[in-house]
């Protein structure tokens, strides 16, 4: 059997714009969309229309420039929401309406004091009203990883008939845990009987660091689309993290399944939006965090120097990062202070090394870190030192 492409949906510009303080405006947005394409992104998620005049005119401008990928704009299951999504996305070529509704008894009850019956007629209705403008119709449910499998199937099945072309599976709340939200993709795709005519979407959030792991449980269970943002920003904990669910899909080709990103532009992208939000990566961030291709412990650095594949599992050329790095700490060994210092073009034998070593651990216990500086200021000291001795 051949693989199965993975839709990749990134809502950057939409959920992941929400984060406080991550606003943008329109020339920001559409500058982003068009890297997003560049990536190779299946489908943008430009904004939600209705929220403001500003939103509206991004996802306006965004539909207007984007040629291949699909945009998508969010609206609540309410009529006006849904005219106004169709409004903004009139120019673009493949116009995608994000509808739905919360599913679950917290939203049904606390949110909307309504009932299940309420709630599948509303669900219904939105997409109907979707499918006016557009044939391609995304229902969401949201809070659908706290919701009954009996009723969320039904929900489904009742809006695929509607119209709905993908459906939405949110864990809103990030509560799941992976077997539970595969579980439910495959209660899904047992139980609905037209799931065939819709590809079923993972939106994971992250606030129990689950997020991608979810998703992939998602894929491996039938979802054929994940929705994600780069840096994994998005509400509170942030949402899956587009370069880490596209890199363990590229990692473990046995899972038979493939995405259309192209991976070498994981990291500008990532700069470019950290910078553009003004939202720093965290260092240990997967794949685009400043640490994810340095080692710094002496046994890594060892392994690493003999066979770069013995401590990294992916190159850095491979998700457009800058060559690995060997980090002076004081937990580091003989091997990386010769290498680095050879990388300035000092060429010492182990004997030298053994004596820069003691001099080393001075500095590196005295600092976080050993800088190039340093070791120069080492190496003057030595070269002194050993010019001294052979004159006396
Ligand atoms: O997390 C969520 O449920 C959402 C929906 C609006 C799709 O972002
Ligand atoms: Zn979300």
């Amino acid at each position: 059997m051949s693989d199965q492409k993975i839709f990749i949906f990134d809502t950057t510009l939409r959920d992941g714009e929400q984060v406080p303080g991550c606003k943008l405006n329109t020339s920001e947005k559409v500058e982003l969309a068009l890297q997003l394409e560049e990536l190779g992104v299946d489908i943008i998620e430009a904004g939600f229309p209705i929220s403001s005049p500003g939103d509206f005119e991004s996802v306006e401008s965004i539909s207007r420039i984007i040629k291949d990928a699909t945009v998508c704009g969010l609206s609540r299951a309410v009529q006006k929401d849904i005219e106004v999504a169709a409004q903004a996305l009139k120019y673009a070529r493949r116009p995608r309406i994000h509808t739905g509704i919360g599913t679950s008894d917290f939203h049904i009850k606390s949110k909307f004091n309504s009932t299940r019956e309420e709630i599948l007629k509303r669900a219904v209705q939105c997409v109907k009203w979707a499918r006016n403008f557009t044939d391609d119709v995304e229902f969401y449910a949201e809070d659908a990883g706290r919701t009954d499998n009996e009723y969320l199937a039904k929900v489904i099945e009742a809006v695929i008939k509607a119209g709905a072309t993908t459906v939405n599976i949110p864990d809103t709340t990030g509560y799941c845990l992976p077997h539970q939200y595969g579980e439910k993709i495959a209660f899904l795709i047992n139980n609905v009987s037209n799931i065939d005519k819709a590809v079923i979407s993972c939106h994971c959030h992250n606030d129990l660091g689950l997020a991608t792991a979810n998703s992939i449980a998602g894929v491996l269970n039938g979802a054929r689309q994940i929705e994600c943002t780069i840096n994994g920003l998005g509400e509170r904990a942030g949402n899956t993290s587009l370069e880490e669910v596209v890199m363990i899909i590229k990692q473990h080709k046995q899972l038979g399944i493939y995405t259309d990103i192209n991976a070498k532009g994981l990291n500008p992208i990532s700069r470019l939006v950290s910078d553009t939000m003004r939202m720093p990566v965290q260092p240990n961030k997967a794949i685009v965090g400043s640490n994810a291709f340095s080692h710094s412990s002496g046994i890594h650095q060892d392994g690493f120097l003999k066979d770069a594949e013995t401590y990294e599992i992916i190159n850095p050329a491979e998700v457009g990062a800058e060559q690995s790095k060997i980090v002076l700490t004081a937990r580091s060994g003989r091997s990386a202070l010769a290498y680095r210092f050879q990388k300035l073009g000092f060429e010492y034998n182990r004997n030298d090394i053994d004596v820069l070593y003691d001099e080393f651990l001075k500095v590196a216990d005295s600092k976080k870190e050993v800088k190039e500086e340093d070791l120069r200021e080492l190496a003057n000291q030595y070269e002194s030192q050993t010019a001294l001795a052979s004159v006396a």
